[in-house]
């Protein structure tokens, strides 16, 4: 974590319904350069203590319950033999032993290094496939080329095109392994890419920020063969990746002039209030970009007969005027080497009301 995140952001603990949203403090325990990677941010109001792990700020309002349910999950599913499993297991034993019970939250310990390198297979291939040079499958090739033209991607690249953002900030809500981060922190003077998924965000941040450490090399499968290949992504210095909840966002409101919400209102739970969230925190006249499979959930405040639509997304979003919509979006997924999925993507642009 940058330090000059820290003024922007606020306590997302929630006390009977009501949000704290104070502003907190910064307690460094070990810095690396221009980095924070370990440390606790402390509400200034409530004083709840949030975590810093391997430069990633944990600021969710159930931190304790968040820390414990993720440490039966994976404790469960790893293998401590398996390498790239390792930090993450000793990560969690670590986080479980001492670092979140009262009066001890600055004893966070060092992990030891990561992996050089990683597995890359669905979600990764998709999201930085094109950057490794990956081969597809000879019978996707006409259908990619068409996809490559007219996709959720290349919609967001466009319509950043057209932008001015040099000194405005940013936010992709649901970012994964940070691609769209990357793409807003090229274009704007400071980008956020926000996650659920700790695995998720630490990959994003070895890969782009090369913190704790750098990730370019990537195992894939090719004609059946594993081989390794090389990113060429230029590492970015004007980003930071936080973990935090889309629909409780620990930021200040009124502070991003670029919201985009890619495949998240689909598949998250609270999905109103992520785009109430969009909404606060996006600056008056800021613009906001929402995409989603129609079909994959319901619109919690809707009645249970209600499909996830892009008119119910309109409704749902009051402080925002939506101004286009795409229509008949295709989104390709590859899943592994020779299995791909076709959904239909609904793309949305809208715009933050004045009168806010
Ligand atoms: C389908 S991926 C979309 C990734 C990227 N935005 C894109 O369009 O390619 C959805 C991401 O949302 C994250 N996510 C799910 N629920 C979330 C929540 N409540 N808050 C923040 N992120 C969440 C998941 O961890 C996952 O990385
Ligand atoms: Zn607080």
């Amino acid at each position: 974590m940058k330090l000059q995140t820290l003024s922007d952001l606020i306590c997302p603990k929630i006390h009977n319904g009501k949000k704290c949203h104070k502003i907190l403090d910064l307690h460094i325990t070990k810095e690396k350069k221009d980095e924070i990677l370990y440390g606790l941010l402390i509400c200034t109001k409530c004083r709840t203590k949030y975590p810093i792990i391997q430069g990633i700020p944990i600021l969710l309002s159930d931190i304790g319950k968040y820390l414990k349910d993720n440490f039966a999950i994976i404790k469960k599913s790893l293998n401590p033999k398996r390498k790239d499993n390792e930090d993450l297991f000793l990560y969690m034993s670590v986080v479980k032993r001492s670092a979140f019970q009262e009066n001890q939250g600055t004893k966070i310990f060092d992990l030891p290094s990561t992996p050089k390198t990683t597995k890359f297979e669905g979600y990764k291939l998709l999201h930085y496939g094109d950057m490794l040079k990956t081969t597809h499958a000879p019978f996707m090739k006409d259908i990619l080329k068409l996809h490559k033209k007219k996709n959720a991607y290349t919609i967001i690249k466009n319509w950043l095109e057209e932008k001015k953002l040099k000194d405005k900030k940013t936010i992709d809500v649901g970012c994964s392994f940070g691609r769209l981060t990357l793409l807003l922190a090229k274009k704007c003077s400071f980008s956020y890419g926000v996650d659920i998924s700790f695995t998720d965000l630490l990959t994003a941040s070895r890969i782009i920020k090369h913190v704790p450490n750098k990730l370019s090399r990537f195992k894939v499968k090719e004609s059946g063969k594993s081989k390794t290949k090389t990113t060429n992504i230029i590492k970015s210095n004007n980003l930071d990746f936080i973990l935090a909840s889309a629909d409780n966002l620990p930021f200040k409101d009124n502070l991003f002039e670029v919201s985009i919400n890619s495949n998240i209102v689909d598949i998250a739970s609270k999905n109103v209030n992520i785009l109430k969230e969009a909404g606060r925190t996006l600056e008056k006249k800021g613009e906001l970009f929402v995409s989603f499979v129609p079909f994959f959930r319901r619109l919690e405040s809707e009645k249970k007969d209600k499909a996830l639509t892009s008119s119910n997304i309109k409704k749902a979003i009051k402080s925002i005027t939506f101004y286009k919509e795409f229509k008949h979006i295709p989104f390709i997924m590859r899943n592994s080497e020779n299995f791909y999925n076709l959904y239909n993507n609904c793309c949305m642009l809208g715009r933050k009301k004045t009168n806010n």
